[in-house]
């Protein structure tokens, strides 16, 4: 089956049961502070999954576009990629085991065809210390479906219990979690790989065994005290991975042999010349970061030195350097992925290249490189550690000092995810005068979108210059004139009433009461600072907000203009995300 008729039967199959069909986020969750990507389709729905109401209600699926940059290195095997659609179903507070248990099963071996026979589950054993119990009750419940309790096996909270910082242990307080019931897809002819261990079992590492599905039980928060209490509302979390699916349906242990990357791989075979089944490590690793990369700079993220750039950087320069072992014509990548960035990338980095090499060169006589030297390389020239070996082996450096370059490598890792941390908070470049005012505007487009397209416009994503604005919001269709001519209007309006902007500081239930929104993914202290414009008894927006803002909307028209507001471009920049650049005319 294709990735297109499994993403469209789940679908489908959710909708028949209640389920409303939601757009995925952005890969990008700009104004989600705590992560640089939608790594999991439940990312986007914390605050509900926390206990806010939903819009769209409490039965909902999507199928969401994730990155895992910590995935990169394990790209190259039968079934590790750092791009992947996760498909999802949530109950907030509704339905739990009962209901989705029976609705995987059927759907995995209904619709999608599986066989039963291949069909392992693994359950939460539980964890006496943190008294969190044995979920005896999934089991139960996957045996009265007709899974022979052979092929159910419990394993402890590092397996089977989920949240996104890990284990039980590794949570912070305030996160929510939940044991978790995985279930594997076993390919009977693979052999099992006794480098993994003595006995192959569905968490296994071999390969003989692929987890296509994990329904997370969320009915867990984290106390201050470390200690485990319930959630106010329990909810089902479901996760699917779409190609693995797909590999499970054709009976393939290899993810890269699904129509997800078939296409891609045989491209690369006609370019390179060489077959995949050779030596199919190259190929996947190309294949996955073209992929990637494509799908990285079309949410926005182009090459940088920094935070998400450096992500994408990385993947391209990965995927010049497998490139080229295999062969592949200098600049074919761009075609292969569709994506002319990647040209633009592949083009800076072979001139980097060129100039690394030379400066290589210096290390030769010295017959050694300091980690201090090699991370010069890295840094500056973009050479990845396992470049830097294969070149110094070549040209008879004998000691490069590798876990010196490590521990570099780490500290500076962690300076750029600190410093992106600060930068995406609120989403504003500055606090100038014409961003304050572009801000306010920015509040009053949100609200005006709203009123237009519907109360399903969440904003996931915002950035502000001094010349412009720019958001993202969830909403699956082109706007059109008509619409835009409309929401112009009404933020002019507002502009031209003069509205005070009044900022209130109150305790988190009260705001949540007044319903503000809320930033996108954000966890919010006790005490919050809310901004309304016009008063907050009276308001025409309220929002979550640290400011700063302008005094009154009337601020945001300059002396003699009469219509300030103007929405330059609207388009997509996601599946079920359009983005708005916005200017107050000077
Ligand atoms: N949130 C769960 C996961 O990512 C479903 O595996």
């Amino acid at each position: 089956m294709t990735v297109n008729e499994i993403r469209s039967k789940y679908l489908d199959f959710f909708k028949a049961r209640g389920h409303t069909i939601i757009p995925g986020a952005s890969l990008v969750p700009e104004n989600d502070p705590t992560t640089l990507f939608t790594g999991s389709g439940m990312q986007p729905l914390l605050p509900y999954l926390l206990g806010k109401e939903h819009p769209m209600g409490a039965r909902l699926t999507d199928s969401q576009k994730c990155f895992r940059a910590m995935d990169i290195e394990e790209v190259g095997d039968n079934r590790h990629t750092t791009f992947f659609e996760m498909l999802g179903n949530w109950s907030l507070d509704d339905y739990f085991k009962r209901e989705q248990l029976p609705w995987l099963w059927e759907f995995l071996t209904q619709e999608v065809g599986l066989s039963e026979e291949r069909l392992w589950i693994t359950c939460f054993e539980g964890d006496g210390r943190l008294g969190l119990p044995k979920d005896i009750e999934s089991a139960e419940i996957w045996k009265s479906l007709g899974v022979p309790e052979e092929r159910i096996r419990f394993y402890g909270p590092e397996k089977n219990w989920w949240s996104r910082s890990g284990t039980p242990e590794q949570m912070p307080a305030g996160e929510p979690g939940g044991p978790d019931s995985e279930i594997f897809y076993e390919f009977t002819q693979a052999k099992h790989n006794p480098k993994f261990g003595p006995e192959c079992h569905p968490n296994c590492d071999c390969g003989r065994f692929l987890e296509i599905g994990n329904s997370v039980f969320m009915e867990y928060i984290k106390n201050s005290d470390g200690s485990f209490g319930k959630l106010p509302k329990r909810n089902i979390d479901f996760g699917g991975g779409l190609e693995r699916i797909a590999a499970a349906s054709i009976d393939s242990p290899d993810v890269f042999l699904t129509d997800a990357f078939m296409p891609v791989i045989q491209k690369i075979e006609q370019l390179s010349g060489k077959t995949y089944h050779a030596d199919p490590r190259p190929f996947r690793i190309v294949a996955d970061h073209t992929r990637a990369a494509r799908e990285l700079s079309a949410a926005g993220v182009l090459p940088g030195n920094v935070e998400r750039g450096y992500v994408v950087r990385r993947l391209i320069r990965r995927a010049v350097r497998y490139g080229d072992t295999l062969g592949l014509p200098s600049g074919t990548l761009a075609e292969i992925a569709d994506s002319p960035e990647i040209a633009q990338e592949e083009g800076r980095f072979r001139k980097t290249l060129e100039r690394g090499m030379k400066e290589l060169g210096r290390f030769v006589d010295k017959g050694s490189l300091s980690a201090k030297d090699a991370f010069q390389l890295f840094t500056t020239y973009g050479f990845p550690l396992e470049l830097i070996l294969e070149e110094t082996g070549e040209r008879g450096i004998k000691q490069v000092d590798i876990d010196g370059f490590k521990e570099l490598l780490k500290h500076h890792q962690e300076l750029s995810r600190a410093g992106s941390e600060q930068k995406f908070k609120g989403g504003l470049a500055d606090a100038s005068e014409n961003t304050t005012r572009l801000h306010t505007a920015h509040h009053l487009l949100l609200k005006a979108l709203q009123m237009v397209l519907g109360p399903h416009v969440k904003q996931r994503g915002s950035n502000i210059t001094q010349e412009r604005l720019r958001i993202d919001f969830s909403h699956g269709e082109k706007l059109t004139q008509e619409q835009i001519a409309k929401v112009e209007k009404i933020v002019n309006d507002k502009i031209k009433e003069d509205l005070p902007v009044v900022r209130t500081e109150m305790r988190l239930e009260d705001a949540e009461a007044l319903e503000a929104e809320q930033e996108f993914g954000a966890k919010y202290p006790e005490r919050v600072s809310v901004y309304s414009v016009g008063p907050l008894e009276n308001a025409f927006s309220i929002e979550f907000c640290g400011g700063p803002h302008t005094l009154r909307t009337g601020k945001l028209s300059a002396p003699g203009v009469d219509v300030p507001f103007k929405i330059q471009k609207e388009e997509a920049v996601a599946a079920g995300i359009r983005r708005i650049k916005a200017v107050l005319i000077k």
